[in-house]
Parts: C-alpha cells; structure tokens; sequence
C-alpha cells in the first residue's frame, strides 16, 4: 500500500486543527485509555511518559527543525503522541494494525490530547510513502515482535526519510536473554537481536549511526534498578534505543 498526499485523505481518520493545550496531560491520558478500554488494562502501561526520556533525550542532542514532520510506526494508544513533548510539536503521521486503536485515537481528539496527530490502520511490512516524506521515523517498542526484522525493516523505510532526517528505534540485546528468562519476563512473541549486527545492517542501509544506549532511564524505581541488575551481570543491557540519520 502505497499513500499519497492525495490518498491519504481517505485512509486518514482525522487531522486535528484546532488549537488545543501543547502541554502533556497524563492522568487526562489515562482517563481517556480507560474509557476507551474499561475491561483492559492497557492504561496502566502506556501512560508512563518517562518510557520516552531516552527518545526525547537524543532528540534534544541531535536537533529537528521547527514543525517536523514525523513517522510513528505501530504507534499503539498514541502515548507517543500524547506524552511526547517533542511528538506534541511535530506534524505527526500515525499508523498501527490494530484496528481498536481507531476509537481511542477520536476519544483523545475529541478530549484535545493531541496535536497535529493523522491515524491510519496498516501493518508496518506493507505501508508506503512517497520518498523523503519526514524528518524522523520512530519504531518505539516495536521490534520485540518476532514478526519484525528490525534491519529488514528500517533498510525499506529509509526512503521514507528526507536525506539527513533521523530514525530512532529499540532493539532487544539476545546476550541478557537468559536473565530476562529467569526473572521470568521472557515472553516467546520477544525477538531479540546481535544488537553490533543488527546495527552494521542499519549502516549499510544508508544510514549514520548517531547513538545507541541502553534504555535504563525510560524506567524508574524498582523496574530501574533490575535493568542496572541485567547491565551489571550480563555486562548487556535489556534493550537499547537507537538514533540513525539518513546520509545526504
Ligand atoms: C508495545 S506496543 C508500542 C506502541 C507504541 N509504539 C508505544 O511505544 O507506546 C507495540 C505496537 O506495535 C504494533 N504492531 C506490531 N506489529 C505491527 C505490524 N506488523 N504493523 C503495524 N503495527 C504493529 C502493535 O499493534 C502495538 O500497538
């Protein structure tokens, strides 16, 4: 599936123009998750903004332009879109195969929880845009599904960047495997990676590598200091997050 400006107006559910509060409102978000899911937990986990604090920190470090454009890849009950400081000041294309998240997403429009926010229902392996599209593309917690390949998948979305636009994503480390299985957290759907082979074939797809870093401080408390647990025995972490640019 291939979406063009043009196209896009029928595959696209909303585009939000008024001009609701940029600031992020998380028990607003909360609320919201709950009325849209009364019998699932989902808001409990996905309002926790501080899952973003490496995201936001290497957005800071490496820069955007004023009013990006940005690709949100399986973008879930749109926490990014919500919490996000920097989502909330980007133009942000929004997509997920899971077609339940199509309510929730008119819920938080009609309660003023995102900005500049478009949503469309497609599967990452499918969708197209037209070339040089965004200024970043974003997979936050994507890639430990088995069904991604996450080189595989960026290498087909490169194109989709502007040359010198930035992608940011999370890759599970295959070297604390063991550990996670015996805190009894492993999940079989979890695919984990050779994170140094994973990241030569992100190189080789036309992009920079800018940072890779464990992704520790999107925790906090308890569920921080397990991660420094993992870091300290495995000498890996659980996962890291990954800023790329795409070479001009
Ligand atoms: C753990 S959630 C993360 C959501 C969001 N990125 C975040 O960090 O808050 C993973 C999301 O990826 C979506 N997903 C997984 N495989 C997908 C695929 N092939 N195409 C589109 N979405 C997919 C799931 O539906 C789910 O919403």
């Amino acid at each position: 599936m291939t979406l063009t400006d043009e196209d896009r107006g029928d595959a696209v559910k909303v585009r939000t123009t008024s001009t609701p509060p940029k600031a992020v409102n998380p028990v607003a978000y909360r609320d919201a998750l709950r009325d849209a899911f009364p019998d699932y937990d989902y808001a409990d986990g996905a309002m926790y903004f501080w899952r973003f604090n490496l995201f936001e920190r290497l957005v800071a470090k490496h820069g955007l332009p004023s009013g990006a454009s940005m690709l949100n890849v399986g973008c879930g009950p749109f926490a990014l879109e919500a919490l996000s400081p920097t989502a909330r000041q980007c133009r942000v294309t929004a997509f997920d195969y899971t077609p339940e998240f199509g309510p929730v997403f008119e819920i938080l429009r009609a309660r003023h929880l995102l900005e500049d926010v478009t949503f469309f229902v497609g599967d990452i392996r499918e969708v197209s845009f037209p070339e040089a599209s965004f200024d970043i593309i974003v997979f936050h917690d994507v890639f430990y599904e088995a069904a991604l390949s996450a080189p595989d998948v960026i290498a087909r979305y490169v194109p989709f960047l502007k040359p010198g636009g930035l992608v940011y994503f999370d890759i599970m480390d295959r070297r604390a495997k063991w550990l996670w299985q015996l805190l009894r957290s492993e999940r079989p759907e979890y695919r984990r990676y050779d994170v140094a082979s994973a990241l030569d074939r992100i190189r080789a797809a036309g992009l920079e590598l800018l940072d890779c870093c464990p992704t520790d401080e999107n925790r906090t408390g308890i569920k921080r200091l397990v991660q420094k647990a993992i870091r300290l025995t495995t000498g890996t972490a659980n996962s890291f997050g990954v800023m790329a640019r795409r070479k001009e």
